[in-house]
C-alpha cells in the first residue's frame, strides 16, 4: 500500500513509498483511509520545527477519516463498513492528560493518517457524524476538538459571552462555527479583508485586518467599551499573547493553543493584575471528541473545507497550507480506484 513518509525535513524530501499492508492485531481495526486533513502542526512536523528530534521513518498527519475494512478476533466495538476517525492522541480515552497518553499522537509519535491503511486499537476511533462525507470528517480529530475544548470543556462559553478568534485558519474557523452556535459574539482577525468578509458570511460580528490595525488590542478595546472580551482563543502565541493580555476583561480566560506569530516578549503582571486565566490546551481526548460529535450532529454542523487535493498531490498541499493563502481547512482525498 502506498504512503507518505518523512524521512528528511522538508516538504520537497516528503516521499510516497510502498510499504506493506498492515495486519490488524486482535484488538485492533484495519481502515481504509478516505481523506486525510491537514494541521499546522503536522506542517511543522515535516519542516522539522515541531520536534527536530523527531524518529524517521514515519507517516505524517494526525487526522483523518475511512471505513472499517478488517477487525482483529478480539475487536467487539466495530464491524466492517463503519466510518471512523482516529483520535489524535490514540491513547487519551478520558480523564485528564497525563504523559503516557501525550505520547501517543499520531504523525507523531506514531504513524499518521496519510496513507492508503492504517490500523488502530479499537478504543482510538470515533464513529463519523452521518451527515459529513470523509473529506468533512477528516477535519474534525486535531483542528475541531482543540477549538471546542479551549471553549467548552476548559472554557465555558455562553451566548453572552464575546469572544476573540486569531486568524482564518482551521482551528480558529472551527471556534468561529462553534461560538455562533451557542450565540455568543465573535470578534475574528485576519491579515486579508477578503477572508475576514468570509468570515462574516460565517457569522462573525466584528472583524479587524490585524495587518493593516498592528495594535489590534486597542481595536478589540473599542469594540467591547473598554472592557475586553470574555474568551481568547489564542491561536498566535508568543507573537500575540502581549495584546491578548490587553484585549481580554478582567476575570477573563486565555485558551493557550499555538505558536503562529513566532517570537515575542510578553510580561506576566498583567496576568495577575486582570486575574486572568491562562488554559494550556492540547487537543483532547476520546470522550471530548464523542461528546463534540454529538453538537456536530444536532446541529448538522458543516466544516469549512478551502480545497481539496489528490492523493498524488500532497506536497501540494502541504505547500498551500505554507503560504497561509487557506481558509478553514485543507483536505487530501484518498481515491483507491487504482
Ligand atoms: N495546542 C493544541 O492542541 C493545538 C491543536 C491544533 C493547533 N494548534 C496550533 O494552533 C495554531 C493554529 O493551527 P491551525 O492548524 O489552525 O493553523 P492554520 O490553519 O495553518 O492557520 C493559519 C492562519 O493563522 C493565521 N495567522 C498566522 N499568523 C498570525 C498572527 N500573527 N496573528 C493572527 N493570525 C495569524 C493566518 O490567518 P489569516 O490568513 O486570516 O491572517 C493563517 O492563515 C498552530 O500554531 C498550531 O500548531 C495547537
Amino acid at each position: 500500500m502506498k504512503a507518505y513518509e518523512i524521512n528528511e525535513f522538508g516538504i520537497d524530501s516528503l516521499r510516497m513509498v510502498d510499504r506493506s499492508f498492515p495486519k490488524p492485531a486482535e484488538n485492533q481495526v484495519l481502515v481504509k483511509m478516505h481523506a486525510v486533513s491537514l494541521n499546522y502542526r503536522d506542517l511543522m512536523m515535516v519542516t522539522g520545527r515541531y520536534n527536530p528530534r523527531l524518529k524517521t521513518p514515519i507517516i505524517p498527519c494526525s487526522d483523518g477519516a475511512g471505513e472499517v475494512v478488517e477487525i482483529g478476533s478480539k475487536v467487539t466495538k466495530w464491524k466492517r463498513g463503519d466510518r471512523v476517525m482516529p483520535a489524535f492522541m490514540q491513547g487519551w480515552i478520558d480523564g485528564d492528560i497525563e504523559y503516557k497518553k501525550a505520547r501517543t499522537a499520531l504523525g507523531g509519535d506514531l504513524d499518521g493518517c496519510l496513507c492508503e491503511y492504517a490500523v488502530f486499537d479499537e478504543t482510538g476511533l470515533v464513529e463519523i457524524p452521518e451527515h459529513l462525507s470523509y473529506e468533512e470528517a477528516s477535519t474534525l480529530p486535531c483542528a475541531a476538538l482543540t477549538a471546542y475544548n479551549a471553549l467548552f470543556v476548559s472554557g465555558n462559553l455562553k451566548s453572552t459571552d464575546t469572544v476573540l478568534l486569531q486568524g482564518t485558519g482551521g482551528v480558529s474557523i472551527f471556534a468561529l462555527q462553534f461560538a455562533k452556535l451557542v450565540g455568543a459574539k465573535v470578534i475574528i482577525t485576519s491579515s486579508s479583508n477578503e477572508k475576514l468578509q468570509r468570515a462574516k458570511n460565517l457569522g462573525a460580528d466584528f472583524l479587524i485586518n490585524y495587518k493593516e490595525n498592528p495594535d489590534w488590542d486597542e481595536k478589540v478595546q473599542e469594540i467591547t467599551e473598554k472592557r475586553g472580551v470574555d474568551c481568547i482563543v489564542e491561536v498566535g502565541g508568543a507573537g500575540t499573547l502581549q495584546k491578548s493580555l490587553k484585549a481580554v476583561r478582567m476575570g477573563g480566560y486565555i485558551a493557550v493553543i499555538g505558536v503562529l506569530a513566532g517570537k515575542g516578549e510578553f510580561d506576566p503582571v498583567m496576568i495577575l493584575m486582570k486575574a486572568v486565566r491562562l488554559q494550556g490546551i492540547f487537543v483532547g481526548s476520546r470522550q471530548m471528541f464523542e461528546q463534540m460529535n454529538k453538537m456536530i450532529e444536532t446541529h448538522k454542523l458543516k466544516p469549512v473545507i478551502d480545497k481539496v487535493f489528490e492523493f498524488s498531490q500532497a506536497k501540494e498541499a502541504f505547500r498551500m497550507m505554507e503560504s497561509a493563502s487557506h481558509f478553514g481547512k485543507i483536505v487530501v482525498r484518498i481515491s483507491h480506484d487504482s
